[in-house]
């Protein structure tokens, strides 16, 4: 099947973004383990393995699309500072994550391409989801009702 190039750019793209998210979210479980927050780390744990079925989908696309996988540009995980910081750089990522899908959803729109619409957008809206959700732990740690006796 022929891909356009820049379809396979928002998906060479996406898989960086998703990569780096299950490095994020990982890092930040295993260092709430650290610090004795075992049922905090589990929840971040999740988190990455709902970012590594994302890889899997995107993996399968390019697959499908007869393209190898090149997830490039991973970005460090970023957990220096408070937890809160901390949060933030991960509600960041995955405002960045939420700009890229929304940009693959519009340009596939304008080009017709109903298939790769519907792809990016199932992925725009659980991207959203993350964000909302990273957000509302921000307010609970900065409210301090939510980790209250660690940060
Ligand atoms: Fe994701
Ligand atoms: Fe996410």
């Amino acid at each position: 099947m022929n891909i356009d190039p820049i379809v396979l750019g928002f998906l060479g793209r996406a898989l960086s973004f998703e990569f780096s998210a299950v490095q994020q979210y990982l890092s930040l479980s295993k260092l709430l383990l650290a610090k004795g927050l075992a049922a905090e780390s589990e929840k971040f744990k999740q988190e990455a393995q709902e970012e590594m079925e994302h890889v899997e989908r995107i993996i399968a696309r390019l697959i499908g699309f007869a393209c190898a996988p090149n997830a490039s540009h991973l970005r460090p995980a970023k957990l220096k500072g408070s937890l809160v910081e901390v949060i933030k750089n991960t509600s960041q990522l995955e405002m960045d994550i939420v700009t890229l899908y929304d940009s693959a959803v519009s340009y596939c729109e304008k080009q017709g391409d109903v298939e790769n619409k519907l792809f990016f957008a199932a992925l725009l809206k659980e991207e959203q989801h993350h964000y909302e959700e990273m957000e509302t732990l921000v307010k609970r740690v900065t409210q301090g009702n939510l980790f209250e006796s660690h940060v």
